[in-house]
Parts: structure tokens; sequence; C-alpha cells
């Protein structure tokens, strides 16, 4: 049952010294128990898919039906399936028990509250998105999970992560990257955030490697603002920002990509 707040979430008071003093300032307490740092004006919408995840029927049905279902199709027959995700980000981010990770567009908070387990009670976790509604969900499970102690919720844009640099030991963006109107700044400031040494996870759209999977995603990407990245844009991208030990694993037109930012 959805409850209100009027003090922060403890996971959300430990996570406040990572914030930019801007967003220190600006940050509000809302009552479903996220910080908001957007409030009623959001950034222009990418199109009908960062649409849909504002609306109160996609977190209702996310991590049940819609996620598991679109991923599917996106990943192929073959592909991982969402426990094996799971795996997949809990190995490219190489957590240990008392970490920080950032969770980029955490939607319901499905991999925030498994890294909250993995970084157990001294780690803390923040997830940050740009939706309301999927952040208010993500608070209600996380709560249920008994895991508001690791696990905090910040409304605020991919683009400008509010916090300060060298904050986390991991950064993860599952299932995001292609909704951004800029991922290369996202990067960017996914990198600024992590600490030398830390970890990125990404998981995201690729070209098809064969001419009816390359057809397929034109006629539906353009349709619903997302980006296909090309077979070697986001490794490239990651070596730019100075990343080793790069990793990519390819599943229909969809990555898996990871690697450990040098120092
Ligand atoms: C498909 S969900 C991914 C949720 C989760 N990471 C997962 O893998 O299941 C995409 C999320 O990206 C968020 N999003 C889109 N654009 C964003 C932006 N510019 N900044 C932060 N979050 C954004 C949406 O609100 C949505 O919750």
């Amino acid at each position: 049952m959805a409850r209100t707040f009027t003090r922060l979430p403890p996971a959300l008071d430990r996570a406040l010294p990572l914030l930019q003093p801007w967003a220190r300032e600006q940050g509000r307490l809302v009552p479903e128990g996220y910080l908001d740092l957007i409030g009623a004006a959001g950034p222009e919408s990418t199109g009908m898919a960062q649409d849909l995840m504002v609306t109160r029927i996609v977190p209702a049905v996310y991590e049940r039906w819609w996620r598991p279902g679109l991923g599917r199709v996106a990943k192929g027959v073959l592909g991982p399936s969402m426990s094996e995700e799971h795996r997949i980000a809990r190995l490219l981010l190489g957590l240990s028990p008392g970490d920080g990770v950032l969770d980029v567009a955490c939607g319901t908070g499905n991999f925030t509250r498994d890294f909250a387990r993995t970084v157990g009670p001294d780690g803390l976790v923040v997830g940050i998105d740009l939706s309301a509604t999927m952040l208010a969900r993500a608070v209600i499970d996380t709560r249920e999970a008994d895991l508001l102690g690791r696990a905090a919720f910040v409304r605020g844009d991919a683009a400008e992560l509010p916090f300060q640099d060298s904050s986390f030991d991991g950064v993860c963006c599952f299932a995001a990257l292609h909704l951004f109107a800029d991922p290369m700044r996202a990067l960017d400031r996914m990198t600024a955030v992590l600490t030398p040494g830390g970890r990125i996870a990404i998981f995201t759209s690729v070209q098809g490697r064969t001419a009816p999977l390359r057809t397929l995603i034109s006629l539906t990407g353009g349709r619903s603002g997302m980006r296909i990245f090309e077979q070697d844009e986001v490794v490239g991208a990651l070596e730019d920002r100075g990343y080793v030990e790069i990793q990519q694993r390819v599943a229909g037109v969809t990555q898996f990509v990871g690697g450990r930012l040098a120092g």
C-alpha cells in the first residue's frame, strides 16, 4: 500500500552528501518518497517510448509483463532471460558489499533492489529516473522489500546527473540509453560520477546484423523515438571516455556493454 513520506527515507538521507549543492538546495521530498529535482516542467519528450513511461499503466505492468515481453522480442528467443540480465549486470559491475551504485533510468527499481541486496546494509544504491509514476512504484516496491535503508530514489535527468564527481563504484544504465535526447552527454555524466577504477554496465539497442532485423528496427525505431546504435558506437564511446577491459555481448537488436574506468 502507498504511504505518504514526510521525512527522508534512510537511504535518501545517506545519499544527500553525494548530491551537488544545487541539487541539495532545489531537491524536494515528494509524498511518494523520492527526491524531485524536476518539478512540473520536465525536459521535452524524445517520443512515444518515453511518453509511455510517464503513464500510470506502464509502471503497474512493467516488471511482470512489459519489460520481459518487449525485452524478449528485442533480445531474440535465444537471448538472456530477465534473471540472466540481472546476473550480467552484477557481473559487469563487479559489486562487493559496501559499494555505492548509481542506477540511471532505474524505472520501477527492478535492478536497483537487486544491487541493494548485493551491496548489503553498508552499501548504497541510488536510482534516478525522469518518470514520477515509475519512481512512485519503485519506492512502494522497495519499501515492501525492506530496502529503503540502502536504496534511494531521485527524479532527475540522466543528461544532468546531479551527483558530485567520483561518487559511485558502479554505474548501471539498462534499457534506457536509446531513449535519451543526448545519450553521449549522459555517458559523460555517468563517467564523471564514477570513481576511477569503477565499472559501468549498459544494456541498450544495437543495429541488427541481418537485413530483416535492420528493416524491422528502422520501421519501429523512428516512430518510437528510440535511437538504434551502430555496432561499435557504444564501445567506441566508452573507449573515448577512458574505459578499459570493455566487453560487448550482442543479443538480437540489443547489446550489453561493460567496462572499467581507468585510474
Ligand atoms: C525501459 S525503462 C528501464 C528501466 C530499468 N532500467 C530496466 O532495465 O528495466 C526506461 C526508463 O528510462 C527513463 N528515462 C527516459 N529518459 C530519461 C532521462 N532523460 N533521464 C532519466 N530517465 C529517463 C524512463 O522514465 C523509464 O523509466
